[in-house]
């Protein structure tokens, strides 16, 4: 199955979306487990040989069965919260194929993440490392960590997802880096298993990648001056996919560069891992909506559809284009509408697209593509609105892997006082 946005579909392995809109209801998350599987082994086959790997970025979708899906196919976990430990563990990954980022990890956290033996936690401040190293000691265990530095290399994406320039809040910048390096080695409580960095997301070259490599390997021969050795590089993730038309590279194309690029940097014998998430689940699923109204009554044409930016942020917060189509049968003969794709939320930032041609008419279903990735594991509960049904096609059936929830699971945990 080819699901790059660029091709028109309306069914997957032939359950169409429309039957799955009257089973499931709308809205609701459609993922492809054949295209997640092939996206996932195209990069492993070019790049996971001994000692490269692949850590699943678990925030891009965390729905159990998809990270039940990869792990089975070989893949490790970066995570970034407890709860994120709790659904890899839930899924029964062994600890050794979890590493842990992310800017605010408080004492618990740490404690927990040594605790469970977890294979490296990524550093992002000296004072998180000196804090790891005061309970490491406690516990008189040995805390795994690797560096994250901050290269500052711009990778020409929306701001809100270049992690890698230096005023952002990630890592740690190239002037205090090495300071962390030496602390880290002198603690007889860390085991300084190397260097990571993640410069942002929804790259579409492959120059900003090549950058960080050439940029580390300068890194790391600076340790090696001051008799710092190292074993892991943590290359992070980023690789964009086509959302509207954008040419990308390929993970076979990506892979096989990197491979190029850690020959060319001397960087081959050491453990070098990829935390790829948009890449391999982004373009294997879809948000089906229905047409609740068409309003042509101003100076715009609105389709007023039952998704909206609870589900679907990724247009309010980034400016992010998301191909869209009717996908239920011609009726009769729709006109074309140039309209805005709304959601029923209460803001004017909710929208799923603007300035797109359809033909539709009420009680149509529309498809949002390019769905798997940072939309339902971003979605809120704003307006009181319950998140939507998460459906997996496997074996070329429908299987719920996620349901609706109720407005009772929202009002259960709250008090009247
Ligand atoms: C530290 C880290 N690693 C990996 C990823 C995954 O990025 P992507 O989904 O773009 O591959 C992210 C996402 O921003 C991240 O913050």
């Amino acid at each position: 199955m080819n699901t790059d946005p660029k091709k028109n579909f309306k069914n997957i392995d032939k359950v169409f979306f429309e039957s799955i809109a009257k089973e499931f209801g709308t809205p609701c998350f459609v993922y492809d487990e054949n295209s997640i599987s092939e996206n996932y082994n195209q990069i492993k086959n070019v790049f996971a040989q001994e000692k490269r790997n692949i850590f699943y970025s678990v925030k891009a979708n965390s729905s159990l069965s998809i990270l039940k899906l990869l792990y089975d196919l070989g893949s490790g976990f970066d995570i970034v919260s407890m709860g994120e430990l709790d659904r890899v563990l839930k899924i029964g990954a062994d600890p050794k194929k979890i590493i842990y980022s992310g800017v605010g990890k408080s004492e618990d956290d740490i404690k927990r993440s040594i605790e469970e033996g977890i294979y490296c936690i990524n550093v992002e401040s000296f004072s998180e490392l000196e804090r790891i190293n005061k309970i490491s000691n406690e516990l008189k265990k040995t805390a795994p960590v690797a560096i994250r530095v901050n290269p500052n290399i711009d990778p020409g994406s929306h701001e809100y997802i270049s992690t890698g320039l230096e005023e952002t809040k990630f890592g740690i910048n190239l002037k205090n880096m090495m300071d962390a390096f030496i602390y880290a080695s002198e603690q007889k409580h860390i085991d300084l298993l190397g260097i990571d960095y993640h410069i942002g997301s929804q790259i579409e070259t492959i120059e900003p990648f090549l950058k960080a490599i050439s940029s580390v390997a300068q890194i790391i021969e600076e340790l090696k001056n001051k008799n710092i050795h190292i074993q892991l590089i943590d290359m992070g993730g980023g690789l964009g996919i086509s959302y509207n038309n954008e040419k990308v590279p390929t993970l076979n194309d990506f892979g096989k560069e990197i491979n190029i690029a850690i020959k060319d940097n001397n960087l081959e014998n050491y453990n070098i891992i990829l935390e790829l998430g948009r890449s391999i689940v982004g373009n294997s699923g879809f948000l089906l909506t229905k047409v609740e109204y068409i309003k042509k009554d101003s100076e715009k044409n609105y389709v007023i559809v039952d998704a909206g930016m609870d589900n679907l942020i990724r247009p309010a917060l980034y400016g992010a284009v998301h191909k869209i189509d009717c996908v239920s049968e011609e009726r009769n003969n729709k006109e074309e509408l140039l309209c805005d794709v709304v959601g029923p939320v209460c803001e004017c930032a909710d929208f799923l697209g603007k300035d797109i041609k359809l033909k539709v008419e009420q009680g149509d279903i529309v498809v949002v593509y390019s769905c798997g990735a940072y939309a339902a594991s971003m979605a809120s509960n704003y307006n009181t609105r319950p998140k939507p049904a998460e459906i997996l096609i496997k074996n070329g059936k429908p299987i719920q892997i996620s349901k609706k929830e109720t407005i009772d699971d929202l009002l259960k945990r709250e008090l009247i006082i």
